[in-house]
């Protein structure tokens, strides 16, 4: 049994009458949850436990529980307890105690963890984490018999289409990289165990920071573009050719990427538990997208990058050899910037609606303030 379990049992009759549910939240759960360590387990699980959720951690190391700790007071500590173990483990769990503490006490697992990497050479590993891993929390689920299975998916398993609807795709469709395939079998896998539980579907678009804080604990998708040009502005500042020419990225300004803050999804998610459907998929996307031209300005203008230029890819170009080394770190972006995506998420405003909430509005104010919150905060009143 893990450390905190004894005590946590015996904490939670004190808590009972210390915690007044918040945010219309009906019922207190307990609730497992993988990849709680993540940029958006950690989103998540504030929400969580500001419900005043009871939640039990899957997490890979000590050091890694402390992390998570951080932060929460003596009382919302005793929320949470860790679970050790690695979802590559067929058994889940390193100490199998375990099981009978959380047997028949779970309302609602969330299963976010997952190997988010686009990179060719990560194939057998990818499919590992995120399939495999996948099949071995929906059985330790099935052992300790859970009520409720959301998993944490990715709307880009809608592969290379342009309509994002909220059903399940071909997983022999084709796909732009082994993470989306992966995710995509990872959700046939999930709904093959509905009659053991229920199960739901969730998928984010591209998550980007807190919208009031800014903050983005990854490096994933804008994070390592943002990355990528902010260290070409670095480099190109000692180059005195760049004073008086443009950097050019060259890419389909008049595509749109679909762009969703991560506190916006942890709400949705937050409200699954209660108002989902069984055996739906929620497109968690975002209604009205910015355009990419529209994003690159405003990352132009809060990096203070002034000379930065988008070049059409209609244009005959000879790429000077710092902007050659900008577009070989984006290639793996190349399919994402060039074409647009139409979402569904009729089943996700549905779902809004019930917990009384509203759809995302992601205006070009809100991204901004967001952006500079995140690479300038010195220069952001909150
Ligand atoms: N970020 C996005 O833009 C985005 C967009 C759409 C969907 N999603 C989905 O959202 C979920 C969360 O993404 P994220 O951005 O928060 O990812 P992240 O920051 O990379 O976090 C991944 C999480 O998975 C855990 N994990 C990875 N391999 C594991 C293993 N073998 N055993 C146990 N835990 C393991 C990590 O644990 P450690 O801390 O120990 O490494 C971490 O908690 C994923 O399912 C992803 O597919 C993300």
């Amino acid at each position: 049994m893990d450390g905190g379990c004894i005590f946590h049992f015996f904490l939670n009759d004190i808590l009972e009458k210390v915690y007044q549910p918040i945010y219309g939240v009906e019922r207190r759960m307990n609730i497992f949850l993988t990849g709680a360590t993540g940029f958006l387990g950690k989103k998540l699980i504030s929400k969580l436990i500001k419900q005043g959720h009871f939640l039990y951690v899957l997490v890979r190391n000590e050091k890694k529980f402390a992390g998570l700790l951080k932060g929460n007071t003596a009382i919302e500590k005793q929320q949470i307890v860790a679970v050790y173990g690695d979802i590559t483990n067929p058994s889940l769990v390193k100490d199998h105690t375990v099981i009978n503490v959380m047997e028949n006490k779970i309302d609602t697992v969330y299963h976010m963890a997952a190997l988010l990497s686009f990179d060719e050479e990560m194939k057998k590993e990818t499919f590992s984490v995120n399939v495999d891993g996948t099949r071995n929390v929906l059985e330790f689920s099935k052992r300790i018999g859970v009520r409720k299975f959301i998993y944490v998916s990715t709307a880009y398993t809608v592969g290379k289409g342009v309509i994002g609807r909220e059903q399940l795709y071909s997983t022999e469709q084709e796909f732009v990289n082994y993470y989306e395939q992966s995710k995509a079998v990872g959700e046939e896998v999930v709904f093959s165990y509905k009659n053991d539980f229920e199960t739901m579907i969730m998928r984010p678009a591209i998550i980007i920071g807190d919208t009031k804080t800014g903050e983005a604990d990854t490096n994933f998708a804008l994070y390592g573009l943002l990355k990528g040009i902010r260290m070409m502005k670095r480099i190109i500042s000692k180059n005195d050719f760049y004073k008086t020419k443009s950097f050019r990225v060259v890419f389909a300004s008049e595509t749109n990427s679909n762009l969703v803050p991560v506190d916006y999804v942890a709400d949705v998610l937050a409200v699954a538990s209660e108002h989902g459907e069984k055996e739906t998929i929620y497109n968690i996307t975002n209604p009205n997208p910015l355009s990419n031209q529209t994003v690159f300005n405003i990352i132009k203008k809060t990096l203070q990058f002034p000379n930065l230029e988008i070049g059409s890819i209609d244009g005959e170009y000879e790429l000077t050899k710092e902007e050659l080394m900008l577009h070989e770190k984006m290639r793996v972006f190349e399919e994402y910037l060039s074409r647009s995506i139409e979402f569904d998420s009729q089943n996700t405003r549905t779902l809004l609606k019930a917990a009384s909430l509203e759809e995302l509005d992601l205006n070009e104010a809100v991204f901004e303030h967001m952006l500079l919150s995140y690479l300038q905060p010195e220069l952001v009143t909150q």
